[in-house]
């Protein structure tokens, strides 16, 4: 393995620390802060990957305090092209039960507290029809036991919902539940990063599940049940992705006038 940069990376949760194999730790420091921890960089495949825990090392940043902007700006400036996103989320269906994971196409942002962009000057309007990196979802669903679309409404947290609000969103058709998944798609996008999301259903929303309310507890012991198998089958997808190319990420700030250099 050579010391080339990782076009690919991993953001995931603390059960993920074992993805890279011989992992390097790189500082980074952005224009915005640092990112949630010292990313890591290792070898998965034969391939260079790297790995940043979104909530750090200890899980010290709940959702509603993630340097999103940090974390996605440090990526970049290693040479990270495309983002693997996964991510424990409720479900808002009765037929997505804990355990079941799903490769998200559409997000709605239920988000009011955010930093959601890096352009605070000028006219750059990135499109966001399709959230998700088509390409990326694609090797996601052919490397994964998952439900292929849903739609992802992300929340402030660090609450769970009451039973109205779960009932609403579930009553707007949409799938999942979730409190990172927003701004980090955008911000990603942004960046004209390949980006996808994979969830792992921990819990049946409280709005959807008549007799339970949502707990933490439960949450993270169902993460921990399915964290392994998840972290198997993702090493063999990163394998198998591809390099950026050309799909519409790439080009995603063709013709705008960005107020900064890139990384
Ligand atoms: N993450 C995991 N389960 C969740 C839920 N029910 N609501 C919001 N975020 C979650």
């Amino acid at each position: 393995m050579d010391n080339a940069p990782a076009d690919l990376a991993v953001i995931g949760g603390s059960g993920f620390y074992t993805f890279l194999d011989d992992p390097e730790e790189v500082v980074v420091e952005t224009p915005y802060g640092r990112p949630s921890a010292p990313i890591a960089v290792g070898a998965v495949n034969g391939r260079r990957v790297a790995f940043l825990p979104r909530h750090g090392r200890g899980h010290e940043f709940p959702a509603h305090r993630v340097n999103y902007r940090a974390n996605l700006w440090a990526l970049r400036s290693l040479g990270v092209r495309q983002v693997l996103a996964p991510c424990a989320v409720g479900s808002l269906q009765a037929r997505l039960g804990p355990g079941t994971l799903v490769v998200p196409d559409q997000l709605v942002d239920r988000t009011t507290a955010r930093v959601q962009t890096y352009y605070e000057q000028g006219a750059c309007h990135v499109a966001f029809a399709d959230p998700y990196c088509a390409r990326l979802r694609t090797s996601l669903l052919s490397g994964l036991d998952a439900v292929d679309g849903g739609t992802m409404v992300v929340i402030d947290g660090p609450r769970f919902s009451t039973r109205a609000e779960s009932q609403w969103y579930a009553a707007q058709g949409w799938s999942l539940v979730n409190m990172t998944g927003h701004p980090e798609a955008v911000l990603a996008r942004e960046l004209a990063l390949c980006y996808a999301s994979v969830a792992l259903v921990t819990d049946v929303d409280a709005g959807i599940d008549a007799e339970q309310a949502v707990s933490q507890a439960d949450v993270f012991a169902v993460f921990a049940e399915h964290v392994d198998a998840l972290r198997t089958d993702l090493r063999t997808v990163a394998g198998s992705v591809g390099t950026q190319g050309t799909c519409a990420c790439s080009t995603a700030l063709d013709g705008m006038d960005l107020p900064m250099d890139l990384p």
